[in-house]
Order: structure tokens, then sequence, then C-alpha cells
């Protein structure tokens, strides 16, 4: 009867044991001299495979190349110990990500080989990947949130600064005749609207203008917001609309879904000085908001306006959708478009997303809740 009594048999059932744990030693060279079940389980190489052949076959073509296996080796021998966590290859070429440990084996002193234990953290990586997402999107939305309170107390001063000013403009025009000052009161009534349509657009990302939503077709809004977005593109920039049939109605304030659009087709058309193509698709999404992914799951009209444009660099992802953020010279833009656009679909109960690389191209994407009953 099979028994636990010799000490090597105990180890080797020990080590076979493990399974979760890819447990091997190496000669001095890194040639493989035992394997485990473990081995086995998480690179899928059995150990007639392995046994002879060198450790470094489990590394990615990269690491192999820029000598990292060599590396781990001579980190263990000279400082008593290696750790690392990275990317390593299964037989069937997958990668996995890996915890290792390397330690030498001395025996009076000198080296005889290495004891290597590797395991399988992609799991644990991946789930921190998905939380750091989660994490980043909280955030962000807080900034967001809180940005938005100190800016709907200016924006509200500044509103009813700016309808005096309209209102008196008026009144003078009225009573001028004199050409010359007609064409300057004009100018300045010109730009006060101006500015009270940009503190319009404050107000909504800060939540200060109560939407007046009503049942729509989105289909037939874009469609007949058409004429309009094409006349905001210049001569090179085509528009087209790509919608899905049959699309629930949803409640939604129509002015300020034009004006999102509005915001996105300029952008896009900013984007592309040299001509280009931006397409605005509308189809239906089932998911959780990205900024409370533990909701379930509900269905959103998701708009998306796409262009083949410059692109959006790396470190302006994060303050796009802020107030006042613009890469554009002075008088060129506001840096409200976006923060209009954030801001209104927050309000109307859903989100917005944007995806964009260097010299890739943007989607902006609004999603707005489609309610229970049209469903
Ligand atoms: N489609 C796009 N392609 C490339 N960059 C974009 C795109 N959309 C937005 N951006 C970048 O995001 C910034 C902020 O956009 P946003 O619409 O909020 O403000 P703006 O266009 O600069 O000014 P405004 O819209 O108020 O006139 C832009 O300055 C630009 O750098
Ligand atoms: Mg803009």
């Amino acid at each position: 009867m099979p028994s636990l009594d010799s000490d090597a048999r105990q180890l080797r059932l020990l080590i076979d044991g493990v399974a979760d744990h890819a447990i091997y030693l190496l000669d001095p060279e890194g040639y493989l001299r035992s394997w485990n079940t473990g081995g086995e389980r998480i690179k899928g190489y059995t150990a007639e495979e392995v046994i002879g052949t060198h450790f470094s076959r489990f590394y990615t073509p990269e690491d192999a190349a820029n000598g990292a296996p060599a590396r781990g080796l001579r980190i263990a021998r000279e400082e008593g110990r290696f750790t690392a966590e990275g990317w390593r290859v299964r037989k069937d070429g997958s990668r996995f990500h890996a915890s290792v440990v390397i330690d030498p084996i001395l025996e009076g002193g000198e080296l005889i080989g290495y004891a290597k234990v590797t395991r399988d953290t992609t799991e644990r990586f991946q789930h921190e990947e998905r939380l750091g997402v989660a994490r980043d999107a909280l955030l962000q939305s807080q900034k967001l949130e809180a940005i938005g309170k100190l800016t709907l107390g200016l924006a509200h001063d500044f509103n009813n600064l700016l309808n005096i000013v309209i209102n008196s403009l008026e009144l003078v025009e009225h009573y001028t005749l004199e050409p010359k000052a007609k064409r300057h009161l004009q100018g300045a009534m010109r730009a006060a609207e101006r500015g009270a349509l940009l503190t319009r657009q404050l107000l909504t990302f800060g939540k200060g203008h109560a939407l007046i939503a009503e049942r729509h077709a989105v289909g037939r809004i874009i469609g007949e917001a058409m004429d309009t977005l094409r006349r905001a593109c210049r001569a090179g920039v085509t528009l087209e609309a790509h919608l899905a049939e049959d699309l629930p109605e949803i409640d939604v304030d129509r002015e300020h879904l034009e004006a999102a659009l509005l915001n996105l087709v300029s952008n896009s058309r900013d984007a592309m000085p040299g001509g280009g193509h931006i397409a605005i698709t509308a189809s239906l999404r089932d998911c959780a908001p990205p900024h409370a992914t533990d909701q379930p799951a509900s269905r959103f009209v998701c708009i998306e306006v796409s262009d083949d444009g410059e692109g959006i660099a790396t470190e302006d992802l994060v303050r796009v959708f802020e107030p006042f953020f613009t890469t554009k010279d002075i008088g060129k833009g506001s840096g409200l478009g976006l923060s209009q656009v954030f801001g209104f679909a927050r309000q109307s109960g859903g989100f917005a997303e944007l995806k964009s690389a260097p010299g890739a191209g943007t989607t902006v994407s609004v999603c707005l809740p489609v309610s229970r009953e049209s469903e």
C-alpha cells in the first residue's frame, strides 16, 4: 500500500498537490530540471515537453529579447531573491498575468540551481484593472459635479446681469436714430447675446437649467437637424447619419439635444481643418452607466458622433468635459461645448462618453435613457 514514509515522496506529493502554482527547479543556466501539476495546469506543457528546455520559453518574445530571463536569475543570485509581476506565455500562445519568485539554491556556498514559483494572477490583475477604471470614472464624475456647483452660482448672477444689459441696449436702440450709434449698439447686443448663450450652456452643465423633456423619436430630431448641422460644416467636411430602425421614443429636451448635436458636429469640424467625414449613428445599448457601474443594466438610446479628425492628446482626455477647457485659440472656443453635452446627458438621466486617440479620430456618445413604458 502506498505510504507517505519517504521524505522525497512526501515532497513530490506536496509539490504536485499545489495545483495553482507552477513550482519547478532550474539548473544554474536556467534549464528546467523538474515540473509539477501546477505548471502543467497554468502553462499547458507536460513534464516531458519542458524538462531540459530553457525557462525563457515562458516569456513573451519582447521580454525574452530584452534579456528579462537572465536578469531574473542574476538578481536572484546576487540579491538572494527575485520577485516580479508580468505577462507570460502559455503553450497555446495565450498570455497570462504572473506573479513570479526565483530563489537561488546554494550548497556549501555554491550555486546549484534555482527554485521558481509562478502564480497565475490574471483574474486578480483584471479585477484590479476594472476597479481602477471604475474608480477613475467616479473621481472624474465627482470632479465635474464640484465644478458644476461652483459654476452654477456664477452663471446665475451673470445671466441676470446680461439680461439687464440686453434690455437696456434694446431700449437705448429704440431712442437712437444716429446710424453709427445704432451699429455700435447692435454690435454690443450681439456680444451680450453671445454671453447669454454661454451662461445658458454653463447653467445646463451646472444643472441650473430645467430641461423640458417631451416624448420624441430621436431619429426624427436628428433627421430634421441635418440641414443645420450640414450648414455648420465647412467645405470638404461631409456629414451622414445612420440610424437603427425601430428605436424606441424617449423623453428628451429637444432644444438641448439639438444644441448638443451642434456642439459635437462643430468640434468634429474644427478637428478636420483639411476636410473629413462625420458620422452620426443612433442605436440601442443595454448597460450600467459608467459613473454607477453597481447599478443594474438598463436601456439607452446612444447617439454617437464620430469623426476621422486629429483626435485628442491623451493628457487632455480627462479634461475635455470640464467647462472652459479648450485647446483652441482665444476667441475660437470657449470650452463649453462638451460641458453642455455632459450636463445635458447627465441631467436627462443618461451619460456622455468620449473615445479618442491622437491621429485616430474621436467618437462622442450621448446615451439617453429609454423610459420603461416605451420599451
Ligand atoms: N471631435 C473632436 N476632435 C478633437 N478634439 C476635440 C473634439 N471635441 C472636443 N475636442 C477637444 O476638446 C476641447 C473642448 O471641447 P469643447 O467643445 O468643450 O470646447 P471648444 O470646442 O474648445 O469651445 P466651444 O465648444 O465652447 O466653442 C476642444 O478645445 C478640443 O481640444
Ligand atoms: Mg466645442
